[in-house]
Parts: structure tokens; C-alpha cells; sequence
């Protein structure tokens, strides 16, 4: 019997990863972003055992229509995208690539934590727009961001690794809200279990590095805003909808907060008509978390792995739920 399955990968895939699955499988690629690609993609989810992919909705109605899968393999440590329940329900295995990210995705974190701070990009544009004609001011200077308190929501992979880099690398005292506190030896005494008002309250800089759940959705609104010190500022790099955007809009509009660094948004791409798309205290990235050549080629090696593994009937390597 013909061990061969089908499998759909709905984002592209590095040649040499997806010559892996061919080897051994029968693959459609179709990307359902892609207008053209879309009737593609669902055409071929009724016979498919395995999906690969990322940054696309996967529906309960995606999973009524493709009754053969057996496993979903994200190339994406987050898994916003994809109805827990229902895969639950079905059987269905849900893969995710922890881990080959996480030093990446702090790096732009703090990326972000030096340009608002610093002013990084308002700068390069003073030079690059011939405005540099003179010594710059006071009114051009930033803030320090070494010795500063950093608060960081959300205490996982990601969250400890921008700890790191604050603590160890910075001087930088750190608190962080959990639901548990984590014991990281080499932040030993450096990084404090705080609960949220707490850490809003006495963080010069909050960097949230937040899965998207239903306890995270929105956890950023106008009262949490309103709690953090006059002149912090705040940074998103875990999802989009944990921040209420109007509340964020509304505390950087009456200069409560000094500036906000955000690589991910409510709605992504961002809507062209956003206001805080060309805000002029907004850093606006367009979720390049983990967007370097290694990292997403690491990212679609294991979620590849992790595919062949689940069809092979082996355990996969990281399986979120199933
Ligand atoms: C992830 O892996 O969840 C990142 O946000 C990449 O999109």
C-alpha cells in the first residue's frame, strides 16, 4: 500500500524543504493570500491529509471541507490562526515552530525599544530629508535606554530573551507579569514577578511579547494605558489585537505616553487608513518579528519536519496541541 499522502502547503516553502515533501508525498502549493491561488487551495482540501503554512485563517468551515487532515503544521510559533476547538474535536494535530525564533523575534523587540527611544528612525529621516543643518537640539534628543525599567508582558521564550538582552546587556532592572512566576538562572535577581498595575506603574518602557488568547485579547485598554508612568513608552511585538489601538491612539494623542514601537497590528497588513501608520510618535513595523533569511528558513525546516513526522506516524518534534 502506497504510503504517499496529500499535502497542502499554503506558503511558499524553500525549494530544498519542499523537495523534502515531494519525495515522499503528493503536494499542491496554493496560497490562499493570493487571490488567484485561493479556489486552489480549497479545491484541495478535500483530500488532504497535511497542511503546511502560515498567516492565513484556517475556519472550522476550512476543516468541514477537508474531513481526510490529520495535521496542521504551522510554520509560526503563534497560533492565533488556526480554531483549537475544532482541530481538537477532529483529531486533528496542530505543529508550531518554538524555539528557531526566539532570539530573532527579542532582537527586534529591542530593535524597537532603541528606535522609539532613541528616535532612531524620525532621525535617519532628518538627515535623509536634507533637514540636518545644524547641530540638533534639545528638542531632537532621546532618552536613555540603559539603567531604564523595562516591564515585558508575557514571560516566555521570547519575553526571557528580551529580558537578556535588557539585563545583561543593558543594566536595564526588569519586571515582567506572568500568570506564574519562571526561574530563569541567569537572570537571577534581575527580573522581577510583578503584577500588571504594578509593573505599568513603575516600567519606563513596557514591551509585550503576548500570545494572542481569549486572556490576552485586549488586555492593553485605556485604563492600563492610563496606568503606565507619564512619558513611557510602549512596545508590541507578540499580536496585534492584545492592545486596544483606539486606547493606545488616545495616550499617545494627549502626550501621556512619549512613543510606541509596533510590529504587529489589530489588522494585518495594516489598513492603509490606520492612524497609526504614519503617527508621527509611532515606529510602525510590518510584523518582521521573525523575518530573517535564517529564521524562516529554520522556521520552514521544522514546520516541514514536523509535517513528515506526523504523516510517518511518529510523534512530531513541536506539537502544539494533539
Ligand atoms: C510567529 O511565529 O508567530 C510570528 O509572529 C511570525 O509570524
Amino acid at each position: 500500500m502506497s504510503t504517499r499522502r496529500n499535502v497542502v502547503v499554503f506558503r511558499e516553502l524553500p525549494d530544498d524543504q519542499l523537495a523534502r515533501l515531494t519525495a515522499l508525498h503528493d503536494v499542491v502549493v496554493a496560497n490562499p493570500r493570493k487571490p488567484e491561488q485561493k479556489a486552489a487551495f480549497e479545491a484541495a482540501l478535500p483530500r488532504a491529509h497535511g497542511l503546511v503554512g502560515s498567516s492565513y485563517a484556517i475556519t472550522p468551515a476550512l476543516l468541514d471541507i477537508a474531513p481526510q487532515l490529520r495535521v496542521v503544521s504551522s510554520i509560526s510559533v503563534g497560533v492565533d490562526n488556526y480554531p483549537l476547538a475544532a482541530l481538537r474535536e477532529r483529531g486533528i494535530l496542530l505543529c508550531h515552530t518554538p524555539g528557531v525564533l526566539t532570539e530573532t523575534t527579542a532582537d527586534t523587540v529591542f530593535a524597537l525599544v532603541m528606535a522609539t527611544n532613541r528616535r532612531v528612525v524620525e532621525l535617519a529621516n532628518h538627515v535623509r530629508e536634507g533637514r540636518w543643518s545644524r547641530n540638533i537640539g534639545e528638542d531632537l534628543f532621546g532618552w536613555d535606554v540603559n539603567g531604564k525599567t523595562l516591564g515585558i508582558l508575557g514571560f516566555g521564550r521570547i519575553g526571557q530573551a528580551v529580558a537578556r538582552r535588557a539585563a545583561l546587556g543593558f543594566g536595564m532592572p526588569v519586571r515582567y507579569h506572568n500568570p506564574h512566576a519562571v526561574d530563569v538562572p541567569e537572570l537571577a535577581g534581575r527580573a522581577l514577578h510583578t503584577p500588571l498595575d504594578e509593573l505599568l506603574a513603575t516600567s519606563d518602557i513596557v514591551a509585550a511579547t503576548l500570545p494572542l488568547t481569549d486572556e490576552t485579547r485586549g488586555l492593553m485598554g485605556p485604563r492600563e494605558f492610563a496606568l503606565m508612568k507619564p512619558g513611557a513608552i510602549f512596545v508590541n511585538g507578540g499580536r496585534g489585537a492584545t492592545v486596544q489601538e483606539a486606547a493606545l491612539l488616545a495616550a499617545l494623542d494627549s502626550g501621556h505616553l512619549r512613543a510606541a514601537g509596533l510590529d504587529v497590528f489589530a489588522t494585518e497588513p495594516l489598513p492603509l487608513e490606520s492612524p497609526l501608520r504614519c503617527h508621527p510618535r509611532v515606529t510602525a513595523l510590518p510584523h518582521i518579528g521573525s523575518a530573517t533569511h535564517e529564521t524562516r528558513y529554520a522556521m520552514a525546516r521544522l514546520a516541514t519536519t514536523n509535517l513528515l513526522q506526523a504523516l510517518a506516524g511518529e510523534r512530531p518534534q513541536a506539537v502544539y496541541a494533539g
